[in-house]
């Protein structure tokens, strides 16, 4: 009740908003009272995409997704190309491995690298259409052909393909040993937390736990999760390990806490999940 009272009347939505936010509340699980409902009921309504009221099809579509992608029946074109990895700042502190950019980083980097535009999907709602397409509706705010609802690089939540001044990603967790043959990783390491892990399905996960009111010490999506990944280079070449992807600290679903991240952020509690300082 309180999300309604306090969201929809900014929004200038309505009457009509109340009831899709109904609707939307239990599909859209956090999600429709976000910066990434990009349609025409999202939260900027007025600078949103008009053409259509759906939320996820901006990044999952149910059938025609890309089977390659490391995120669930993802929609939109992924480009490993281009990027500087924070390592080719050449920082001599850092002792982990950085992978090329990959994993579920590359999904958000499909918008948050500012190349593609936000409307630009492998398939478009409706029938029959296939990328490279824009479906039918306009972005009030900005040109949809560059970066729509994103912004210019100027503005942060444009990361553009520069990643040297951004945390580092597609890292290995604290400095690499952790690995399939050795998933409780290499014992106390004085500049991190230790890494928790378990088997999924058929893999093996690892998590870093945090305190929050209610958590356990099984994963839960407010713990920051660590991304599967095989090792290039380094000890345990060859095998799954865990890194530190975008979706470590951010769970883009979520309007609990500010920037989509896992837990709230006061007194860095985000940076300490991780780093022992
Ligand atoms: C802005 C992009 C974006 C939008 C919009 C979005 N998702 Fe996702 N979703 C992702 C990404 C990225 C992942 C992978 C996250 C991960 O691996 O932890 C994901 C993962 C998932 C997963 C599997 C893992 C999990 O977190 O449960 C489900 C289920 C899911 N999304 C459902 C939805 C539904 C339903 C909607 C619409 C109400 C939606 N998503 C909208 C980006 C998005
Ligand atoms: C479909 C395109 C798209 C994808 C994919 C996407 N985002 Fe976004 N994201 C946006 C847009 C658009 C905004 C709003 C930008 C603005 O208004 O300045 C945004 C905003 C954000 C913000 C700022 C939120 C705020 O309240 O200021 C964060 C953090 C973010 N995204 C993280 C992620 C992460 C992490 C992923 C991958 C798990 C991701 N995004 C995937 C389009 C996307
Ligand atoms: C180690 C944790 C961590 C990782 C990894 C991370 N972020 Fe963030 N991100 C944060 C925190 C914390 C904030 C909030 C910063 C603030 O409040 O100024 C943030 C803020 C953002 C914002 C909003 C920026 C703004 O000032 O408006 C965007 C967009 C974003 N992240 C996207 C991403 C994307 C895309 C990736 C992967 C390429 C990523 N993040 C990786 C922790 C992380
Ligand atoms: C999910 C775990 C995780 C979280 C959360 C996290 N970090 Fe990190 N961070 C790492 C890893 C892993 C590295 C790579 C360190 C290495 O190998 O030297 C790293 C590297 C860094 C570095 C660069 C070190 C260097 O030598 O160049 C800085 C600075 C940093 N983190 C600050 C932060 C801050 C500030 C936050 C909170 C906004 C944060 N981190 C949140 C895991 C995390």
């Amino acid at each position: 009740m309180k999300t309604i009272f306090t969201i929809s009347p900014a929004s200038g939505v309505g009457i009509a908003g109340l009831v899709i936010f109904w609707l939307a509340g239990s599909a859209g699980a956090g999600i429709f009272n976000t910066k990434h409902n990009l349609g025409s009921t999202g939260l900027n309504a007025a600078s949103n995409f008009s053409g259509t009221r759906e939320i996820c099809v901006f990044c999952h579509t149910p059938h025609g997704g890309d089977g390659e992608a490391a995120v669930p029946i993802w929609n939109r074109h992924l480009d490993p190309n281009g990027f500087q990895t924070y390592d080719q700042m050449g920082t001599t502190t850092l002792d982990a491995r950085v992978e090329e950019v990959g994993s579920v980083s590359l999904a958000c980097l499909s918008c948050h690298d500012g190349t593609q535009a936000m409307d630009a999907l492998l398939n478009e709602p409706g029938s029959g259409r296939e990328y490279p397409g824009f479906f039918n509706g306009t972005w009030s705010g900005q040109a949809a052909s560059v970066d729509g609802r994103l912004g210019p690089t100027t503005v942060v939540t444009n990361l553009a393909k520069d990643l040297t001044n951004d945390h580092p990603i597609g890292i290995q967790f604290a400095g690499g040993g952790y690995s399939l043959s050795n998933p409780e990783g290499p014992g106390k390491d004085p500049d991190f937390n230790r890494a928790e892990s378990d088997i999924m399905g058929a893999s093996r996960v690892w998590w870093v736990n945090t305190e929050v009111p209610g958590g356990t010490t099984k994963f839960e999506r407010t713990d920051m999760k660590l991304y599967t990944r095989i090792a290039t280079a380094g000890a345990y070449v060859g095998e799954p390990q865990p890194y530190v992807e975008c979706a470590s600290c951010h769970d883009p679903h979520v309007d609990n806490n500010p920037t989509f991240l896992r837990i709230d952020p006061q007194g860095s509690a985000v940076c300490l999940t991780c780093h022992n300082k």
